[in-house]
């Protein structure tokens, strides 16, 4: 996958995007944005580990967002199960050295059409913390609509937190879709 953008795109990883990866992911800012499964410190070691497990997708669904010539974030989809199947949740971290620039405003309206279209998806959704200003507001950019607030639904660095629910949903649709049964 590659979707070419203004000043950057988003593209499959590859094993030499490591380096760049975790210089750019071991930031306290970005994981207290993010969940404790985002290891911090962020070693070479997890990026490989990540970029591995990414790999071994039958179809990728977490993709590297490359700025200056190197991977600098990622972006991601994960595909719902069971009765959620025709949803997904994305996911999305960039290097500080690169906020502010509408990157992640421009990744996450690419991304949201590509995945509806790719996966034939009716609905993709976001959980930000909702202390997580920035990243509420390129949702709202993107087109996603705030669905409600999940009150004291997480904890992170030892703080409860509520989330809110932003989706992106298509239009409904009478027939055309082969949902994936
Ligand atoms: C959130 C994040 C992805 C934003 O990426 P980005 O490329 O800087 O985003 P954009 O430049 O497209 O847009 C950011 C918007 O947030 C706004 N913003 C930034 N900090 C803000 C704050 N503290 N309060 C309110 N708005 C803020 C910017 O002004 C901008 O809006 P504008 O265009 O209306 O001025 C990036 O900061 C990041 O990786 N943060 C850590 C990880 C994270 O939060 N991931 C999301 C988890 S749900």
């Amino acid at each position: 996958m590659r979707l070419d953008l203004v000043s950057f795109c988003v593209r499959d990883l590859t094993a030499s995007d490591s380096a760049s990866l975790a210089r750019y992911a071991n930031n306290r800012q970005i994981w207290l944005n993010l969940r404790d499964r985002f290891p911090h410190p962020y070693s070479q070691a997890d990026a490989d580990a990540f970029i591995a497990h990414v790999a071994q997708q039958p179809q990728p669904t977490v993709w590297a967002i490359e700025v200056a010539g190197e991977a600098a974030g990622t972006i991601g989809i994960t595909l719902g199960g069971d009765v959620e199947r025709t949803g997904a949740e994305i996911g999305y971290w960039l290097g500080e050295p690169y906020w502010g620039r509408g990157i992640m405003t421009q990744a996450v309206t690419a991304v949201t059409a590509w995945s509806l279209n790719q996966f034939q998806l009716t609905r993709i959704y976001a959980l930000p913390f909702a202390t997580s200003a920035a990243s509420c507001r390129v949702l709202e950019k993107a087109g996603y609509t705030c669905e409600g607030r999940l009150r004291k639904s997480a904890i992170k660095d030892g703080q409860i937190l509520d989330q809110f629910m932003y989706a992106y949903v298509t239009p409904d649709r009478a027939t055309g879709a082969i949902w994936r049964q």
